[in-house]
Order: structure tokens, then C-alpha cells, then sequence
């Protein structure tokens, strides 16, 4: 073995763990793996089940709310679970987590409902509500809100 073929093998290790170490520095834990919410038993629970708690929470507040709970009468047990389903699907991927959300676009979905600007702040409220009861942490109510804010275009007047 020459001295210059072990040169290049030093030099060529030593740019592999210098890229490793950027890279490595470089990931930001996403919203997915930071959000946590407290269940209805007092347990913790992180991933799409904390979604899913926050949605358990939200659609409860929504169908308790007689601003906005209209829309949802009439709509059988099924179709509510599969509402939930699919907006823990939604959000799980909006938020980096390996999750696919199958339902339709929030356009596709909203359109012929002609959701005012004081339901939408209503359906606001009632998420800020379900982060309290689920316990969520600050900056991970900040980053969801934020994921869905820019869907409101879609969602309302439509
Ligand atoms: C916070 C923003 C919102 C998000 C992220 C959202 C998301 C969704 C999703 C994922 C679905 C299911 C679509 C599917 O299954 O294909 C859905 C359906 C629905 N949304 Fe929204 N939504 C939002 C705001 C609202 C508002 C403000 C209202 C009314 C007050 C509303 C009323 C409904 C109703 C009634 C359905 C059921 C439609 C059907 O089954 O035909 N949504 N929404």
C-alpha cells in the first residue's frame, strides 16, 4: 500500500463524516415528531395518535357548537368516523409524517356549503379548545394552525 493511497483513503473518510455530521445538523424535528397530547385517561401520546386525540377533541367541539354544528346533523356515526380518520390523515401529513391523506381536495369537499367567515373563526375556536384540552404544546398549536391557515381560500365562501 503506498503512502498516497492511504492519504486519499484518510482524506476520503474524513469528508464522509464531515457531510454526515452537516446533514445530521441539519434535521429539524418535524411537527410531526413533536406533538404530544394528553388522552382522556391522562396518558401522553405522540404521532397520529396525538392527532387523533386532537381531532376526537375538535370534532366533539364542533358538533357541541350550535354555530356550526348544523353542518354536521344528520351525518350517520360511519361517516363521522371516517371524517376523523381523514382529517388525522390530513394532518399527519401536513406535518411530516409518514401518513397519506386519501379524502378529497379541501375544495372538492367545501364547495356548495358556502362556509362563512364567522364559521371558519368558530372552527378556529373550537381547535384552539381542543389544544387545551389535549394539552399541546405552544409552539406545536402555532405550526398546525399555520399548516391549515393557507387552506381557508379553499374552504370558505365556497
Ligand atoms: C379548519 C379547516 C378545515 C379542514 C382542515 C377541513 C377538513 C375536512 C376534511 C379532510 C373533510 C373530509 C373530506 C373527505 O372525506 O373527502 C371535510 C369535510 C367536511 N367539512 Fe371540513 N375542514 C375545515 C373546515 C370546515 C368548516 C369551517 C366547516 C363548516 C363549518 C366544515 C364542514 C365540513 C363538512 C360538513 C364536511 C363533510 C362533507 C361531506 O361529507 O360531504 N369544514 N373537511
Amino acid at each position: 500500500m503506498t503512502r498516497e493511497w492511504l492519504r486519499g483513503v484518510g482524506l476520503l473518510l474524513l469528508v464522509a463524516s464531515v457531510a454526515a455530521c452537516a446533514s445530521m445538523q441539519a434535521k429539524e424535528p418535524t411537527l410531526y415528531e413533536r406533538i404530544r397530547a394528553v388522552d382522556a385517561t391522562g396518558t401522553t401520546r405522540q404521532g397520529r395518535d396525538a392527532i387523533a386525540i386532537v381531532v376526537d377533541r375538535f370534532v366533539a367541539n364542533m358538533v357541541a357548537d350550535h354555530r356550526v354544528n348544523a353542518r354536521f346533523k344528520g351525518m350517520p356515526g360511519p361517516a363521522v368516523e371516517k371524517l376523523k380518520s381523514n382529517l388525522s390523515d390530513q394532518i399527519c401529513q401536513a406535518s411530516g409524517g409518514s401518513c397519506s391523506y386519501y379524502g378529497r381536495d379541501m375544495k372538492a369537499a367545501h364547495t356548495g356549503m358556502k362556509i362563512t367567515e364567522a364559521e371558519w373563526n368558530a372552527t378556529v375556536e373550537n381547535l384552539n379548545t381542543a389544544f387545551d384540552q389535549a394539552k399541546v404544546g405552544e409552539r406545536e398549536r402555532k405550526d398546525l394552525v399555520a399548516a391549515i391557515a393557507p387552506m381557508k381560500g379553499d374552504i370558505v365562501g365556497q
